[in-house]
C-alpha cells in the first residue's frame, strides 16, 4: 500500500536543479528531424517552411524549445550529419529566410529554437576537405584534418586499428594530385565524414565564425554532435580496443583514444565565452556519449555547456530497480556541479520507446541498431509502458528531450523495404544492421490528408505504414485518452507545478516493482510490476492510460501522478 500521505524512505532528498536562472535547467525541448516533420512543397522530404506552419502544434504541446537536426547544404549520407556548408541552409530544406521564418514563428510562440551543430567531421564535399585533399602532404591546408602516411612499405595499411563508427576502418587513402596512393584520413563516421583535426587554430577559428552566424540569426543555442571526439589522443595510438571502436552500447569507453581526451572541455569553454558574450540565454547541449554519469557531468561545469545528454537513462530498461539507479545516478553526477539532469527516451538514433518497451523478454535491441521485423514484439504493452515512462520522464526535475512523434506514440517502423532504406549503418553494413530509418519516417498530422499531412502531395521520403490513421495528430486531438493528450496535460501540470524545477525525495513503497516519490505537491507513483497495487485514494492530477487507478489500486504498467498531501514529507 502507497499512502498519498507519502513517508521518505529515508534516502536523502534530491534538491533543485533550478538554484539559478536559466531557462533550459527545467525545459521540455522538442527535437525536429526536418527531413521527416512537415513537407511544404510536397517533394517528401520535410522542410523548414514546413516547420514554421506546424509550430503553433507544438506551443500548443506546451514545448519550450525545438532542436533541429541539420539543415544545412549536404549531400545527406549522414542525414545531414555530414556538412558541407555551416553557414547556410540546403536547399531541399529552403532558404536561409525560411530558416528566419522559423525562428520568427518560434519567438512568436514562446518557443526558442536551438539548431544542431556538427563540428567532429564535415563532409567530404565540404571546401576545407576539398582544399585539403588538392593540397600536398604537409601543407596548412591537410592540418585542418587527420591526414597520416599509411603503414607497411608502401603506405598500404591505414596508419592506425581504429575503426569506423558505421564499419569498416576510421581511414580512407586518397589519390594525391600526380594520380599516386597518397595518404590517408581519419573519419570515426562515414568515409565522407572526415574528422577536423581541433588542435588546428584555423579550425578553430572557422567555428567561431559558424557560432556567430546562428548567433546573430536569433538561435538560443546549438546541440553539440559527438561533442567528445573533437580532440583525439596525441599521435593517435592504436587502440586495440573492440574492433569496430565502439562501447557496448554506442560509443567507446573510458580509455578510447579517440573520446573524451582532457583538451576537448578547452574546445567548449572557448564556446561557452563566445555565448556568453551574445547574452546569458544562449545555451550549449552535449551530445557527450560517455560514462559513467559523474563523466558526463563533467561536461555541464559552471564553465562549460548548460546540458548534456542521458543516455543511461536512454538506455535504461523498463525495470524499476534500474530506473531508480539511473535517476539518483543522474540527479547526483549534474547535481554535483550545479547542473540540471537532462531526460530522454527517443531520438533519431535509436528504436522508438513504444517499440523497446514491446520487445518480449529475451529479445536483444542494440538501440541505435535498428530492429528486424518478426522480432518477438507485443505492441500494446509497448504502447502502455511508453505512455506509463512519458509519465514518469516529465515528473522528474530538470530538462526533458521529447523526440517528434513519441507524443503520438509512434511506434518504430519494422517494415521498410531495402531498397527505401537510407541510414550509412544499413548501407555500410550490407543490411546486416537495420539502422535507423524506422524511427525516422515522416510523422502523421492527419488521418485522412494524403501522407497523413505531411505535405499535400502525398510524397514521403520514407514510405509510412498504412495502418498510421489512428497515430495521426488530428484524430488524438480530439480524443482525450489519446497519447497526444497525454502528453500535453503531463507538461501542463509539469509547468503550472514547476515539477522540472522541483526536488526529488523517494517515498516508501512495499513492492520492489514500485517506485514512488515526491516532487513539490505532486507524488508520482509507477508501477512496474505485473499485477495491481494498493494505494490510498486522492486526488488523482494525471493516470498513464484510462482508469489506470481504479477502486484504490493503481494498474500494471502504470504511472499516475497524485496530489501529495500537506503532510508529506
Ligand atoms: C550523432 C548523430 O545523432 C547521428 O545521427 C550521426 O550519425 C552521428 N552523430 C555522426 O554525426
Amino acid at each position: 500500500m502507497i499512502d498519498v500521505a507519502p513517508r521518505t524512505d529515508g534516502s536523502a532528498p534530491h534538491p533543485s536543479p533550478v538554484q539559478e536562472h536559466g531557462w533550459w535547467r527545467d525545459a521540455v525541448v522538442y527535437q525536429v528531424y526536418p527531413r521527416s516533420f512537415a513537407d511544404g512543397d510536397g517533394d517528401g522530404t520535410g522542410d523548414l517552411p514546413g516547420i514554421a506552419a506546424r509550430m503553433e502544434s507544438l506551443a500548443e504541446l506546451g514545448v519550450d524549445a525545438v532542436w533541429l537536426s541539420p539543415f544545412y547544404p549536404s549531400p545527406q549520407r549522414d542525414g545531414g550529419y555530414d556538412v558541407s556548408d555551416y553557414c547556410d541552409v540546403d536547399p531541399m530544406f529552403g532558404t536561409l529566410a525560411d530558416f528566419d521564418r522559423v525562428v520568427e514563428a518560434a519567438h512568436t510562440h514562446g518557443v526558442r529554437v536551438i539548431v544542431d551543430l556538427v563540428p567532429n567531421h564535415c563532409s567530404s564535399d565540404h571546401a576545407m576537405f576539398r582544399a585539403a585533399v588538392a593540397a600536398a602532404p604537409g601543407s596548412r591546408e591537410r592540418g585542418h584534418f587527420h591526414f597520416r602516411d599509411g603503414r607497411g612499405d608502401a603506405g598500404e595499411h591505414p596508419p592506425n586499428d581504429w575503426q569506423s563508427h558505421f564499419g569498416g576502418p576510421a581511414w580512407t587513402r586518397v589519390t594525391e594530385t600526380d594520380g599516386s596512393p597518397g595518404q590517408w584520413y581519419l573519419h570515426l563516421f562515414d568515409p565522407s565524414q572526415p574528422d577536423f583535426n581541433w588542435e588546428d587554430d584555423d579550425v578553430r577559428a572557422y567555428f567561431d565564425r559558424v557560432l556567430d552566424f546562428w548567433l546573430a540569426r536569433g538561435v538560443d543555442g546549438f546541440r553539440v554532435d559527438v561533442a567528445h571526439a573533437l580532440v583525439k589522443a596525441p599521435g593517435l595510438p592504436d587502440w586495440g580496443g573492440r574492433p569496430d571502436g565502439a562501447s557496448s552500447p554506442g560509443f567507446p569507453g573510458e580509455d578510447a583514444p579517440m573520446f573524451d581526451q582532457p583538451g576537448v572541455h578547452v574546445v567548449f569553454e572557448r564556446w561557452r565565452e563566445r555565448l556568453e558574450s551574445w547574452g546569458p540565454d544562449r545555451i550549449l547541449c552535449a551530445e557527450a556519449n560517455v560514462a559513467p554519469l559523474e563523466r558526463a557531468a563533467k561536461w555541464v561545469r559552471p564553465h562549460e555547456m548548460h546540458q548534456a545528454f542521458n543516455f543511461a537513462y536512454l538506455h535504461a530498461p523498463w525495470d524499476a530497480h534500474r530506473l531508480r539507479g539511473v535517476i539518483d545516478e543522474s540527479l547526483a553526477a549534474f547535481g554535483g556541479v550545479g547542473a540540471p539532469s537532462t531526460w530522454v527516451l527517443s531520438n533519431h538514433d535509436v528504436t522508438r520507446h513504444a517499440t523497446r518497451f514491446g520487445l518480449v523478454d529475451g529479445a536483444h535491441v542494440d538501440l541505435g541498431h535498428g530492429i528486424r521485423a518478426g522480432t518477438p514484439l507485443d505492441p500494446e504493452l509497448g504502447e502502455r509502458r511508453a505512455r506509463a515512462a512519458a509519465a514518469l520522464m516529465t515528473a522528474l526535475p530538470g530538462a526533458v528531450y521529447v523526440y517528434q512523434g513519441e507524443e503520438l506514440g509512434l511506434p518504430e517502423v519494422l517494415d521498410i523495404p531495402d531498397d527505401a532504406r537510407r541510414d550509412p549503418y544499413f548501407l555500410r553494413s550490407g543490411g546486416t544492421v537495420v539502422g535507423r530509418d524506422g524511427c525516422r519516417v515522416p510523422i502523421p498530422w492527419e488521418s485522412d490528408a494524403p501522407a497523413y499531412g505531411f505535405n499535400a502531395t502525398g510524397r514521403s521520403w520514407l514510405p509510412q505504414p498504412e495502418k498510421w490513421s489512428r497515430y495521426a495528430r488530428d484524430v488524438q486531438r480530439a480524443d482525450e485518452t489519446s497519447t497526444l493528450a497525454l502528453y500535453t496535460h503531463a507538461l501542463a501540470t509539469r509547468k503550472s507545478l514547476a515539477l522540472g524545477s522541483g526536488s526529488l525525495v523517494w517515498v516508501r513503497t512495499d513492492d520492489p516493482a514500485v517506485l514512488a516519490f515526491v516532487n513539490g505537491e505532486v507524488l508520482v507513483v509507477a508501477n512496474l510490476s505485473d499485477h495491481p497495487v494498493a494505494i490510498g485514494t486522492d486526488e488523482v492530477l494525471l493516470e498513464s492510460v484510462p482508469s489506470a487507478v481504479h477502486d484504490g489500486r493503481l494498474a500494471p504498467d502504470a504511472v499516475a501522478w497524485f496530489r501529495a498531501s500537506s503532510d508529506a514529507v
